[in-house]
């Protein structure tokens, strides 16, 4: 499965869930995840995310956000249209410790 990482807090562009052909992205408040039992692994969203916040699961040292996708995506309401970003989206990009102090 493909998971949303740390990246995506407050950037949250969303271009990810245009492409999706299952549907699978659910939206917080300040990020999005991908429901991994919905996922069919195909790949399409990884290119398409400015923040290079998508990542396939099997990349080493990401248990901590498969649990996170798992289970928020039972939490957040799904998405499937694009919606404008933050508008301070490009001044969180890169930045570290989001998770601690944004993740919702
Ligand atoms: Fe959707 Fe494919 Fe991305 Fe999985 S890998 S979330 S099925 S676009
Ligand atoms: Fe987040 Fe990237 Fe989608 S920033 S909303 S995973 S396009």
């Amino acid at each position: 499965t493909y998971i949303v990482t740390d990246n995506c807090i407050k950037c949250k562009y969303t271009d990810c869930v245009e492409v999706c052909p299952v549907d699978c992205f659910y939206e917080g408040e300040n990020m999005l995840v991908i429901h991994p039992d919905e996922c069919i692994d195909c790949g399409v969203c990884e290119p398409e995310c400015p923040a290079e916040a998508i990542k396939p699961d099997t990349e080493p040292g990401l248990e901590k956000w498969l649990q996170i996708n798992t289970e928020f995506a039972e939490k957040w309401p799904n998405i499937t249209i694009k919606k404008d970003s933050p508008a301070d989206a490009e001044e969180f990009d890169g930045k570290d410790g989001k998770y601690e102090q944004y993740f919702s």
